[in-house]
């Protein structure tokens, strides 16, 4: 059994059993043979749009049989087989993401849940799916050699929440979390570390307005 990051560990574990999976920007192909291995899912779709990755992430997903898994090489979700109900965007920036969803929108008609492990501009990420029709269904924040990472899942909802701007930047799940008082302790040093900078003042306001909202949950 392959071992998995922290990380792709914690994706793992937002995926449904019996999921039928669009793991986009695949790679190495990991987390697709990994959940496949695990007899969790019954279909995956591995996504490359670079032929360099995409020519290793054929030859590993070939060599597994455990559960069909399928390399494609494509730009994200411009073309999606139409049994996929789950579609993992993880590694990948913040814009980047919002791009894949924005040129696939007219494939996501039967996709119930998307799993993201945005490494920028997350607050974006969470808005752009809410205002697709999801919901945030999950969170979890992952410590991984000192970094931190906020895996999210959505599904797709009638309910319509209404999550603060604070909600957004930060995950309404996560800052429920107790690993998130070590996450705004350290998110204050950094910030005070930007505000002893030379930089213009509208900028170090923003710093200050986060920080103070920050503030009451560091322990
Ligand atoms: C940093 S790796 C992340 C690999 C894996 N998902 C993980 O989380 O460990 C990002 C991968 O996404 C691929 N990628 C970037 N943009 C893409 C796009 N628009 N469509 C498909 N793959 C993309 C890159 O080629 C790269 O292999």
């Amino acid at each position: 059994m392959i071992r998995l990051s922290k990380r792709l560990s914690a994706i793992a574990n937002f995926v449904d059993k019996c999921a039928v999976v669009a793991d986009v920007g695949s790679d190495h192909g990991l987390l697709l043979i990994y959940l496949a291995s695990l007899g969790k899912i019954a279909k995956g779709y591995g996504i490359e749009n670079k032929s360099g990755p995409y020519q290793i992430l054929k030859h590993n997903l070939e060599s597994h049989s455990e559960a069909e898994l399928k390399p494609l090489l494509q730009d994200g979700i411009s073309s999606l087989e139409k049994d996929v109900d789950t579609i993992v965007l993880a590694g990948l920036g913040g814009d980047t993401i919002v791009g894949i969803l924005k040129n696939g929108v007219a494939n996501l008609k039967n996709v119930k849940t998307i799993i993201t492990d945005s490494h920028t501009s997350i607050g974006e990420v969470r808005r752009h799916i809410v205002a697709l029709g999801f919901i945030i269904k999950d969170e979890v924040l992952v410590l991984e050699k000192d970094k931190y990472y906020e895996i999210c899942k959505f599904v797709k909802s009638d309910e319509r929440p209404a999550y603060s701007d604070f909600e957004y930047r930060r995950g309404p799940i996560i800052i429920k979390s107790p690993a998130f008082r070590h996450y705004a302790k350290v998110l204050i040093k950094k910030m005070d570390a930007i505000l002893e900078k030379d930089l213009p003042e509208a900028m170090k306001e923003l710093v200050r307005q986060e920080r103070e909202v920050l503030l009451p949950y560091e322990n």
